[in-house]
């Protein structure tokens, strides 16, 4: 598994603990920036995350800016882009699940690093329903998602 990740400042510092982390355990990541804690412009980042995911070079984007606002509407502007911003687990799981999310956004100042932590371990280890017989009507309305582009 290859993953993308990108913040702004706000995200500097969780950006570069998910990053070591994920590294730490073997998967590969490529790190867009920021690589500076000075102030940076989030949809840079989420542009560069969002290309590198639709041009299929990596299989999940992480997305880190103060809220996860900015880092999710501004990835959603990108063709083939399902950005979700996710405060927990159950989130994350639901993404994955129902709408097939391929990017991750988080809010690094409403959540803890260990909970950052654990919302990236469900998402990249959870299968979209869409894959399975019983869960057709989750592939339908993705397909739907991609029509309103
Ligand atoms: C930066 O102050 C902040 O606006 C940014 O990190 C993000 O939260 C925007 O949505």
């Amino acid at each position: 598994m290859k993953i993308a990740l990108g913040s702004d400042h706000a995200g500097f510092e969780l950006k570069e603990y998910i990053r070591d982390t994920l590294k730490s355990r073997g998967i590969r990541v490529i790190d867009l920036g920021t690589h500076y804690p000075t102030p940076a412009d989030y949809p840079v980042y989420a542009k560069k995350v969002a290309k590198t995911i639709r041009n299929s070079q990596a299989d999940f984007g992480i997305l880190i800016c103060g809220t996860g606002l900015g880092m999710s509407i501004s990835a959603n502007h990108i063709d083939g882009i399902r950005a979700a911003l996710c405060p927990d687990t159950q989130y994350a799981i639901l993404a994955r699940e129902h709408n097939n999310a391929n990017v991750l956004c988080l809010g690094a100042r409403f959540i803890s690093q260990k909970l950052a932590l654990e919302i990236v371990d469900v998402f990249i280890s959870t299968d979209f329903l869409g894959n399975f017989p019983q869960g057709k009507r989750h592939k339908k309305r993705v397909a739907l998602i991609d029509q309103l582009k």
